[in-house]
């Protein structure tokens, strides 16, 4: 059985606002807040590996473990702008903690990619194979958004949330509930740098190394899949949606969070919402948002909170937290 012992978050120092935005691409301050929530996002300085964030996010999470990176037997990195399409971003950050005694390997989970690896790192305590597991999600979008594509390039931001599970006589993560739909992986997607269409001159002035998004498609998927999975989650806790003290979306539009929550019943005041600072950072948005939750002592011992995440793939999933 496993716990948290530690949770720390990073966001880089570089603000854009969506007023630097309307200098960009023809949108307005307007339309981004009505129809996502979002009025900044961070920017990680060019070039900088997801690693470098997942590292400063992690040595905050170790120090409130009481753990050193020598003690961390496995890190999970869920991320889809790892530093390189290989090794793992988990090797890079591995190196960067000196976490000698640490297996490593990614999760390839887009926005749910924190809460499969949550799933995975449970599970490895629990089949005993291990004992101490670091697991981050932690993302550079500004490297594969398009800044000439104003319909995903309000969206996005950059940021890193980490969380270190042990080994524990009670379970604090009370179920979690995983979905896929590989059906729908063409709707959310960076078409080109892998095996099926390599990086060429061509895939580079296609703009194919972008994101791109069929936005309003996710939109209906993302609101009927995390319902569901929020509904099978705490069924599986054998709990009810009242028994909830918090609720942590994946924060990609404010109206998904609104359309989610109204049909579970969760009322405002028990969701946790950072979207108009960070915008969409997909692995680490969770991440993150359950850091802050926990610094703003929005989270108390025993407290029952509930992430609920959504992302290409299409992916999602839902975990049930007794905060220990
Ligand atoms: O992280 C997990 C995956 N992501 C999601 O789950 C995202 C889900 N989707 C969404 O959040 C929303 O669909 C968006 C925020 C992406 C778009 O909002 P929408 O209300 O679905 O807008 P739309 O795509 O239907 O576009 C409406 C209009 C269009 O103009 P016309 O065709 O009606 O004249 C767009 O061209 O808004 C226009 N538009 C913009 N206007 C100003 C699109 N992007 C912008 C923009 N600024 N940035």
């Amino acid at each position: 059985m496993a716990k948290i012992i530690g949770i720390g978050k990073y966001v880089p120092e570089k603000v854009l606002t969506n007023f630097d935005l309307e200098k960009i691409v023809d949108t307005s301050d307007e339309w981004i807040t009505t129809r996502t929530g979002i009025k900044e996002r961070r920017i990680a300085p060019k070039n900088t590996g997801a690693s470098v964030l997942a590292y400063e996010a992690s040595k905050i999470a170790l120090k409130r473990s009481g753990l050193k990176a020598s003690d961390i037997d496995l890190i999970v990195v869920a991320t889809i702008t790892g530093d390189t399409p290989f090794p793992s971003t988990a090797c890079f950050l591995q190196n960067h903690l000196k976490a000698a005694n640490a297996a490593c390997f990614d999760v390839s989970a887009a926005c749910a990619g924190f809460v499969y690896g949550l799933a995975a790192g449970w599970q490895f305590i629990k089949g005993g194979l291990y004992k101490n597991v670091l697991v981050v999600g932690s993302e550079v979008l500004s490297s594969i958004t398009d800044w000439k594509d104003r319909s995903t390039c309000v969206l996005f931001g950059d940021g890193a949330g980490a969380v270190i599970l042990t080994a524990s006589k009670k379970d604090s993560i009370l179920s979690a509930y995983l979905g896929s739909d590989g059906s729908e992986s063409e709707i959310l997607m960076v078409p080109a740098g892998g095996s099926r269409l390599p990086a060429s001159e061509e895939t580079v002035k296609n703009r194919l190394h972008f994101m791109k998004m069929k936005g309003n498609e996710l939109f209906r998927i993302a609101v009927r899949v995390m319902v569901q999975a929020a509904g099978k989650a705490i069924k599986g806790a054998g709990l009810e949606f009242s028994d909830v003290d918090l609720f942590v979306p994946h924060q990609a539009n404010e109206r998904i969070i609104s359309a989610v929550s109204e049909r579970i019943g969760i009322p405002r005041e028990k969701i946790y919402i950072n979207i108009s600072r960070y915008g969409n950072m997909s692995s680490a948005s969770s991440a993150v948002a359950l850091c802050e939750a926990y610094e703003e002592k929005k989270i108390k011992k025993d407290d029952i909170v509930v992430l609920d995440v959504f992302g290409g793939g299409l992916v999602w999933g839902s975990m049930v937290i007794k905060w220990a």
